[in-house]
């Protein structure tokens, strides 16, 4: 018998860009050229069918008229189609139109443009490079950053999927001008989740600017966006792999993500986050580490942002308590939650530990509660 040792100790570099601006689609074009494409010509455009004709139609010429290679691949707008099927979909379609190991995916939409066109690229010929082009504000928010990539299957939301970082992110803040409200207030709910577990400061200037944020106003978006960026970079680059303080992010959203896929997404993720949210905030006052009038502070900031702050009646309660379990923070078959401490902070619950366990009894007890 022989035994080999295959060693492949690594150091890797993962680090990339962000840039937060207007109309960025020349800039793009410029770094790419300067080297950003890393000498690969042919790109994979990949997007939905409502940012096709808006965004993705644009720069997929100036793409081709700097030189490139470059075609078009889109889907269907909307979280049911951030599954395995149409990511098979795009891949055969890549191959049939001779894309191979010698391209780079370049994906425009929100997240779940990004988090499909992600994945793909981690996958197809064993990893080509991707660049994000956030066009929503839930993107710039949090999908588009990060590196987490998914898909969706029946069971719940972003089971199946990988850690793969772009090759840089932009952030186009005037293509939030063109989202539906209900769209930018689903946004909303991640920037609003950042200010309470981070930055009290944050929270605050969100409720003071609250009505210019959804008219877009340009210099206040751009603080928006640099806030969310800065709170969620600095997260990620502790913990990239969520051994730990990465959990954070995920407060809200282990009722969040439950009634998002009971709700058959008719609830948006961010709708469905900023419910979660008002449920951690109800366990955390009952746990003693925010008070009822900070939680109502929450609440009252969720509805100013247009989002809801109730279960829908549709959704089955008991249903609901099982569902829990398919949350990715579930550790020896017992559901685990991210508490929020006061505003701008969260719970510790030893080192680098940032979700405790909770009895299903406690959790059933708060879902009923939310009438
Ligand atoms: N990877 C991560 O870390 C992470 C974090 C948070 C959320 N997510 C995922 O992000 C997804 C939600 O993101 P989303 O809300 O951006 O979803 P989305 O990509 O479905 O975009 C929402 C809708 O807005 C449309 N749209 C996009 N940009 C537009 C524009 N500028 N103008 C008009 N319409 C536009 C899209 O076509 C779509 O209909 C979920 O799948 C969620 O799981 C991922």
């Amino acid at each position: 018998m022989s035994i080999f040792n295959v060693e492949l100790k690594k150091v890797v570099d993962d680090s990339y860009e962000i840039e937060a601006g207007f109309d960025l689609s020349d800039k793009l074009i410029k770094d790419l050229l300067g080297g950003l494409d890393g000498g690969l010509k042919k790109v994979a455009v990949i997007t939905d069918d409502v940012v096709k004709p808006l965004y993705a139609a644009p720069i997929l010429n100036k793409l081709i008229e700097a030189g490139y290679a470059a075609e078009m691949f889109s889907f269907p707008a909307g979280e049911k189609s951030k599954t395995r099927e149409v990511k098979a979909l795009i891949e055969d379609e890549m191959l049939e139109h001779e894309y191979r190991r010698d391209c780079f995916i370049l994906a425009i939409g929100g997240g779940v443009v990004t988090d499909l066109s992600g994945f793909i690229a981690g996958t197809f010929g064993r990893g080509v490079p991707f660049i994000n082009y956030a066009t929503t504000l839930l993107a710039a928010a949090d999908a588009s950053v990060g590196g987490k990539t998914a898909v969706d299957t029946p069971r719940a939301t972003n089971l199946i999927g990988m850690f793969n970082q772009p090759k840089k992110v932009y952030i186009d803040i005037a293509c939030w001008k063109t989202l539906p409200y209900a769209q930018l207030s689903s946004g909303m709910a991640e920037t609003i989740k950042h200010a309470c577990f981070a930055d009290r400061e944050f929270f605050d200037y969100l409720d003071k600017n609250m009505e210019k944020i959804m008219a877009v106003d340009p210099e206040v978006c751009e603080h928006v966006a640099e806030v969310n960026c800065k709170i969620k970079y600095n997260v990620v680059m502790q913990d990239e792999r969520e051994k730990g303080l990465r959990e954070v992010l995920n407060l809200g959203h282990t009722v969040g993500r439950a009634i998002e896929t009971l709700s058959d997404y008719r609830l948006l993720h961010g709708q469905a986050v900023s419910i979660g949210l008002i449920a951690q905030c109800a366990l955390s006052v009952k746990m003693g580490y925010m008070t009822e009038s900070e939680a109502s502070a929450v609440t009252a900031l969720l509805k100013k942002a247009g989002l809801p702050v109730a279960i829908p009646d549709y959704i089955d309660r008991d249903a609901l308590v099982k569902k829990l379990y398919t949350d990715k923070k579930v550790r020896n078959g017992k559901l685990r939650f991210v508490i929020q401490k006061g505003i701008g902070d969260v719970v510790c619950f030893g080192e680098d530990v940032y979700a405790t366990p909770v009895d299903e009894a406690t959790a059933a007890e708060i879902i009923k509660n939310m009438q």
